[in-house]
């Protein structure tokens, strides 16, 4: 299949690595291809887990059969039931046609759910019911349809603490990793990083009709020693960056703009403190409340928008409520 950012052919065979962690999940994804298991893949953002569900798909024997992706993480649970079960005409205002939703429209291949801990209770227990029987309806229809998919989801929230926390449904869960594959962060990959970083240089090169023959030891030392929290997706955007500013030949310290971000995916991410015990002694249903939503906003990693919806905040109200007014 191809990259459609890169152009280029991608297969599991190019995903060589001399990672440990990373050769466990690669060899894990060899067998996952050749099964017809739910698969789930774990891992930071920008690891490579869109690019890894597709070419799963396009390595399995449903390779000629659509390919749909599904973001679970941005939309409301109305438009999350349309376009996942589809609808007809007059299902709603504005419902001028029938629509089929993701579920039909993968039929016979495959459907990526993406940031499925993103998923409210209502999303995950409709889905649990599409998965479990093949079964579903589209919205204003008695009628059940069915769909034969092969599902992959992928999250980069941590979803095992999700189901200690009754946040994300066991029963679910079970259903949707039959195998799961964690993509190790760029920071655990050291061995990888030259051979990326060199591989990049040479795409955006091409990409852009350069001649770029390396970079300066300070600007290869910056980027081993950096910690990458948006990974691949970042690695290439800053080498992106590099190769469009270099005159010369050689990539320079000065060429390399790195911005210190905490991580790309989180630009809301604030500190957070850690759950307060009981210790003070303090039993009122405020602190109570308090002490939850602080613990709900440390699942989603500080992410306030995040926390809000899981909480069925608006996002000024979860303020206030951090503010302890
Ligand atoms: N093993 C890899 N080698 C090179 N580039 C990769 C690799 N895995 C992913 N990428 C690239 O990194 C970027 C982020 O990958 P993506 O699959 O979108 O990450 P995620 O879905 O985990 O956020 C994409 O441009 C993708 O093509
Ligand atoms: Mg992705």
């Amino acid at each position: 299949m191809t990259d459609r950012r890169s152009g280029q052919w991608v297969t599991l065979a190019d995903f060589h690595s001399e990672d440990e962690a990373m050769r466990t999940c690669l060899h894990l994804a060899g067998i996952a291809a050749r099964t017809d298991l739910p698969v789930l893949i774990l891992g930071e953002t920008g690891t490579g887990k869109s690019l890894l569900a597709r070419v799963l798909h396009t390595s399995s024997a449903r390779a000629q059969a659509p390919f749909v992706e599904f973001n679970a993480a941005a939309l409301s649970d109305t438009l999350l039931d349309s376009q996942l079960f589809g609808h007809e005409k007059g299902a709603f205002t504005g419902a001028d046609r029938r629509v089929k939703g993701k579920f039909e429209l993968a039929d016979s291949g495959t459907l990526f759910l993406d940031e499925i801990a993103d998923m409210s209770q209502p999303a995950q227990a409709k889905v649990l019911r599409a998965v479990e029987y093949g079964e579903f309806e589209r919205l204003g229809s008695e009628q059940l349809q069915q769909a034969d998919v092969r599902l992959i989801s992928a999250t980069h929230l941590p979803i095992i603490r999700f189901l200690q926390a009754d946040h994300f449904r066991k029963d679910l869960f079970y259903r949707i990793s039959g195998i799961t594959l964690r993509l190790p962060p760029l920071r655990e990959r050291p061995r990888d990083l030259r051979s990326l970083m060199a591989a990049e240089i040479t795409a955006a090169s091409q990409t852009m009709g350069r001649a770029i023959e390396g970079l300066s030891r300070a600007a290869a030392e910056r980027l081993i020693h950096y910690d990458w929290p948006g990974n691949l997706r970042e690695l290439k955007r800053v080498i992106h960056t590099a190769v469009a500013v270099t005159e010369g030949t050689v990539i320079e310290e000065a060429a390399i703009l790195i911005e210190a971000t905490p991580g790309e995916s989180e630009p809301e991410a604030v500190a957070v403190r850690h759950d307060e015990p009981m210790e003070n002694g303090d039993l009122s249903l405020r602190g109570a409340e308090r002490r939850h939503v602080q613990s709900v906003l440390e699942l989603f990693r500080g992410n306030k928008r995040r926390a809000a919806r899981a909480l069925g905040l608006s996002r000024s109200t979860l303020d206030r409520k951090l503010a302890g007014s």
